[in-house]
C-alpha cells in the first residue's frame, strides 16, 4: 500500500518520518512522484497544482493536511467518486484555541493600542472592562471553533456561537442560519470566524456584518482571507466602528507588500500561522482512517459534498 505527500519539503519528510513509525508497511512518497501512478492508493496533500490528483487512477482517499479543504474543493478536475477528508487532529485543534484566546485577549485587554502608544512614548491608561461584560461571538461551531470557544470559558466572558444547523451547548448561547445571525452579531463585542470557505460563507466578514456589531468590536479572522471583504474592513475600521482586527488568512497569501494592513494601526496580523497541523500526532488521525477504509468500515471526518464541507 502506498501513499503520496505533498506539502513542502521540511514537512513532507516530517510527515514521512511519522508515518513510518506509526504504520511501517505503509509506504510513502514525496511529491514530485515519478513512479507508476497506478501504484498509489492514498494522497496526504495540501495544495496540490490542479488537476494532479486526477493524475492517479487508484486513490482510495484524499487526505487534506489541513482542516480546511477548500484547496481541493477548487480542482475543477478533483477526481470524481474519491473521499476528500479533512483534517481533523488534537496538535491543530490546540494551536487554533491557543492563537484565538491570544486574539481575543489582546483585544479585550487594548495590547494593540498599547503597543501603540509604546511606539509614540505615551503613558495612558485604557479603563479595563470586564470579561463577563464581553461576548466573544464564534462564527462556526465546527471542531476548531467550538474548542476555542470553549477554553475561552475559563476568563469568565459571555460565549456565543453561529452555526448552518442548530446546536446546543451548554455555557454557549448558540444561533444558526440567517435570522439567528443577527441577534447573535447585535450583542458580540469580540468576533472570530472560523468557518469553511464555501459559497454561502464567502465574504461574509463585510459592511453589513460589521455594522451591526456593537461600535468599537473586533474581528478576528482564522477562517480563510476569502472570508473577509478587505475594502469593508478597512472602512470600519477606520469610520471606528469597529476598533480592531486581527488577520492570519488573506485573500492573496504572502499579502502584497504594499498592502494597507501591513501598517494598519489597528490591524494586527500574522502569515496564516494560526494554527499548523502536527505530523506527530495528526499522523494517528490519518493513520486510523486508513485502517478503516481497508477494514471496509466509513472513513472520518469526510468532506459532505451536499454542504460544500
Ligand atoms: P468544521 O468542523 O467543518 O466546522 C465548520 C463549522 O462552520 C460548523 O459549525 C458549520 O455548521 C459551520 N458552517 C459551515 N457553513 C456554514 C454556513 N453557511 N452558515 C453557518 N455556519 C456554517 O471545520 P473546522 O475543522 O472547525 O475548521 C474551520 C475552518 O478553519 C477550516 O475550514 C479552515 O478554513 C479554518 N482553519 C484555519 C487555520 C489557520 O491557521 N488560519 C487552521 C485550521 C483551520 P454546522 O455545525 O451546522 O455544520
Ligand atoms: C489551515 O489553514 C488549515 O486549514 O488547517
Amino acid at each position: 500500500m502506498a501513499l503520496l505527500i505533498k506539502t513542502d519539503i521540511e514537512r513532507g519528510n516530517a510527515w514521512a518520518e511519522a508515518l513510518a513509525s506509526a504504520y511501517p508497511e505503509l509506504k510513502t512518497h514525496t511529491w514530485p512522484y515519478k513512479g507508476d501512478p497506478a501504484a498509489i492508493d492514498y494522497a496526504l496533500v495540501w495544495m496540490p497544482p490542479e488537476g494532479e490528483l486526477k493524475s492517479y487512477p487508484n486513490l482510495k482517499a484524499i487526505f487534506s493536511i489541513g482542516a480546511g479543504i477548500d484547496h481541493l474543493a477548487s480542482d475543477p478536475d478533483l477526481p470524481e467518486g474519491v473521499p476528500v477528508v479533512r483534517m481533523v487532529e488534537p496538535g491543530l485543534t490546540a494551536g487554533m484555541s491557543e492563537y484565538v484566546a491570544l486574539a481575543a485577549l489582546n483585544h479585550h485587554r487594548f495590547i494593540q493600542d498599547y503597543a501603540n502608544q509604546r511606539r509614540e512614548k505615551r503613558w495612558e491608561e485604557i479603563p479595563q472592562i470586564a470579561a463577563s461584560a464581553r461576548q466573544i461571538g464564534m462564527l462556526g461551531l465546527g471542531v476548531l471553533g467550538r474548542a476555542a470557544l470553549e477554553s475561552l470559558g475559563t476568563f469568565g466572558f459571555k460565549l456565543a456561537g453561529w452555526s448552518r444547523t442548530p446546536k446546543s451547548i451548554t455555557g454557549i448561547s448558540c444561533y444558526h442560519g440567517e435570522e439567528g445571525l443577527r441577534e447573535f452579531l447585535a450583542e458580540t463585542d469580540i468576533l472570530v470566524c472560523l468557518l469553511p470557505l464555501t459559497p454561502e460563507t464567502e465574504g461574509i466578514l463585510n459592511r453589513d456584518v460589521f455594522a451591526q456589531l456593537p461600535q468599537g468590536a473586533a474581528v478576528i479572522n482564522v477562517g480563510r482571507g476569502g472570508h473577509l471583504v478587505e475594502e469593508d474592513l478597512l472602512e470600519a475600521l477606520d469610520s471606528g466602528q469597529l476598533g480592531g482586527a486581527t488577520l492570519d488568512v488573506f485573500h492573496e497569501e504572502p499579502l502584497p507588500k504594499n498592502h494597507p494592513f501591513w501598517t494598519h494601526p489597528k490591524v494586527f496580523m500574522t502569515p496564516h500561522i494560526a494554527s499548523m497541523t502536527i505530523p506527530e500526532t495528526a499522523c494517528q488521525a490519518v493513520v486510523a482512517n486508513i485502517h478503516r477504509l481497508e477494514a471496509g468500515e466509513p472513513l472520518r471526518h469526510v468532506r459532505d459534498m451536499t454542504r460544500g464541507y
